[in-house]
């Protein structure tokens, strides 16, 4: 495994910063999504390992797609139009989960307005043969770190259908408090969604010292961030 300084040196080099963000936990990595990792992700995709029972939201990424080609390229077109639409009004980071060095899901982390409103929103997905040992949790807890220790966040906001229980789950633990319910769309139907909200506050009090950022200043300055 590469050292600190090699990645130093990369985030240097790469023209685009928000990709070279990582976050280091225990168990696990998050890594900017770069095409070399998205790539190592496809077999997942492709195998239907992205979805679950209830399922993901269809947007950005259209799990349900039950033609395998056409799913992992409306996967990789919707990475590629969150990448490609980052102004510092509105981004999405997405970035690959790496344990043991191996790809495992994906973790996004959605501003809006966050000048204004320190307000992130997170998405994410872990394979289906990876759950249940406790890495959406601390693939969450690693997000949650970028964006309040890393990025200056005020709030973070979180929202699954009300019988994803895992996603339910990991809000509750982390700290988040109930934040209503809203009807969102899954395939055409009426979903019932449950919203989170996290303050900055509540964080605190949740908060890790396990956790390393590593290339965030220059992810901050390409967005334009000075909270
Ligand atoms: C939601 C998701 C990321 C959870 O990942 P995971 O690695 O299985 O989560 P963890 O192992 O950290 O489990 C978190 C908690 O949820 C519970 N949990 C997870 N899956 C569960 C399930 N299907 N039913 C009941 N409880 C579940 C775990 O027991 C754990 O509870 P605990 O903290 O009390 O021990 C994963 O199921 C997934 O990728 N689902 C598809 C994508 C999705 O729905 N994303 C979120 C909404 S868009």
């Amino acid at each position: 495994m590469p050292g600190a300084r090699f990645f130093r040196t990369v985030a240097r080099m790469l023209p685009y910063p928000p990709l070279g963000v990582r976050v280091v936990t225990p168990r696990l990595e998050l890594r900017g999504a770069t095409d070399d990792l998205l790539a190592r992700l496809v077999p997942v995709v492709r195998s239907g390992g992205a979805s679950a029972d209830p399922p993901p939201w269809d947007d950005p990424h259209p799990f349900y797609e039950p033609d395998a080609e056409a799913r992992v390229h409306g996967w990789l077109r919707g990475v590629w139009r969150g990448r490609g639409t980052v102004t510092a009004e509105r981004w999405r980071l997405s970035f690959v989960v790496l344990v043991d060095g191996e790809p495992v899901g994906m973790q996004d982390l959605i501003g809006e307005e966050f000048a204004v409103f320190g307000t992130v929103e997170t998405s994410s997905w872990v394979a289906a043969e990876a759950r249940g040992r406790g890495v959406g949790s601390e693939t969450r807890a690693a997000a949650l770190h970028l964006a309040f220790a890393g990025l200056g966040a005020a709030e973070a906001l979180s929202e699954a259908a009300v019988d994803n229980a895992g996603s339910n789950r990991i809000s509750e633990r982390l700290g988040y408090a109930r934040n209503g319910t809203a009807w969102a769309t899954h395939q055409g139907r009426p979903v019932l969604g449950q919203r989170w909200r996290l303050t900055r506050t509540d964080w605190t009090a949740h908060r890790r010292d396990d956790i390393e950022l590593h290339g965030v200043a220059e992810c901050r300055a390409a967005l334009h961030i000075h909270r």
